[in-house]
């Protein structure tokens, strides 16, 4: 499914980017003390180096919360002006009340509407689209869009297939609806101000491969919330094919090719599945944004963390094109194009 290219004048526009990391570093060599494994198989297969892990007083409402006040910090807003909360997420503190509604209340904002929202690694890109579709019909003026994840909890760390992969953190995005002539205030670049935003999401999903990567629990099934278990070579081979199919889908829709992106932003799942994704779209290795070496695998969180580090950085000039993709449990797939 795509959204977005019948655009009407109203456009999503980033106005901040936010990320936070648990306190806890845990590296290749920590880990392997207790599994049978090392950092040389580790780096090898995947690029990971080490990953963060949540503390007892770390939780993903946390780690929303305060990826989601650098955002607001960075657009220069207070929580009060944002009519709109999502988190995305599969790993929520609670089945109820929603990570968004206790992020909103900690962040003393009254009457926003706030919801949670899983696609699993692919959540983020699935949470752009809906909170792009909820702006641009008018129904909402500003919001904050969070990916949060503590994959800690939910990880067998006895089983070194799984356990290696996965870190804990946050990343966040204060989102605007703008309508034509909405500068950032200093009056200049009106023409690149009206380019500026989401240009387009697409959104795929084939539930019949549930088995390759799943928990074996959750509320109703067995014993909440059950570990992570993955077939991973089958969720390799769907990987390639599936997110070069949501990059086509994305160029295809805007009449532009590979040469035309700037930063190529894949999900943080693997190196060597990044660098294959890369080179059979022909895009150039400096293109690709990576962290996965920092952070492993964050799932839901890995993109906005991604970006949010490196806008500190600098990296992203006025007018850049960002193609951002992914592909998570179910399968769910996609992908979304963003100028800056
Ligand atoms: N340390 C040492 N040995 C290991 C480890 C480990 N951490 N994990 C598995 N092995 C062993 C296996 O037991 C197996 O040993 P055996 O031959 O004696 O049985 C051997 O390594 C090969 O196992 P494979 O699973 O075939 O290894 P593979 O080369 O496929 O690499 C990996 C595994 C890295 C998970 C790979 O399949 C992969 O990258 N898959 C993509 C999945 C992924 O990234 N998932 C993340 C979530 S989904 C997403 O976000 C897209």
């Amino acid at each position: 499914m795509m959204s977005g290219e019948t655009r009407a004048e109203t456009r999503t526009v980033p106005r901040g980017w936010g990320h936070a990391l648990p306190k806890r570093r845990v590296s290749n060599e920590e880990l392997s003390k207790t599994l049978d494994t090392s950092d040389e198989w580790i780096r090898q297969r995947t690029g990971i180096r080490e990953r963060r892990v949540a503390g007892d007083d770390e939780t993903t409402s946390t780690l929303a919360r305060d990826a989601a006040r650098m955002a607001l910090a960075n657009a220069g807003w207070t929580a009060d002006t944002v009519d709109l909360f999502v988190v995305v997420t599969a790993t929520p503190d609670l089945t109820f009340p929603s990570v968004a509604c206790l992020v909103q209340a900690e962040l003393d904002n009254h009457g926003a509407a706030a919801f949670d929202l899983a696609a699993a690694c692919s959540g983020f890109v699935y949470g752009l689209s809906v909170v792009d579709a909820l702006l641009r019909g008018g129904g909402h003026r500003r919001a904050l869009l969070m990916g949060a994840e503590v994959f800690s909890r939910i990880l067998d760390w006895n089983d070194r297939r799984t356990a290696v992969l996965f870190g804990d953190g946050a990343g966040a995005v204060a989102l605007e609806a703008a309508g034509p002539g909405d500068g950032d205030g200093d009056g200049a670049g009106d023409d690149d101000e009206a380019r500026r935003g989401i240009i387009s999401t697409h959104l795929f999903a084939d539930g019949s491969h549930s088995e390759a990567l799943r928990t074996t629990g959750g509320v109703v099934c067995g014993a909440a919330p059950g570990v992570v278990t993955m077939e991973g070579r089958e969720v390799y081979r769907h990987a390639v094919v599936r997110m070069a199919e949501a990059v086509e889908a994305a160029l295809a829709a805007n009449g532009m090719g590979s040469d035309d992106v700037d930063w190529f932003i894949p999900h943080q799942a693997n190196l060597r599945l990044m660098e294959t994704m890369a080179e059979r779209l022909g895009i150039v290795r400096e293109r690709m944004l990576v962290s996965v070496d920092r952070h492993a695998n964050t799932s839901a969180a890995s993109i906005p963390l991604l970006v949010s580090e490196e806008s500190a950085a600098g990296r992203f000039r006025r007018g850049d094109l960002l193609l951002l993709e992914a592909l998570g449990a179910g399968f769910t797939w996609g992908s979304a194009l963003l100028r800056w």
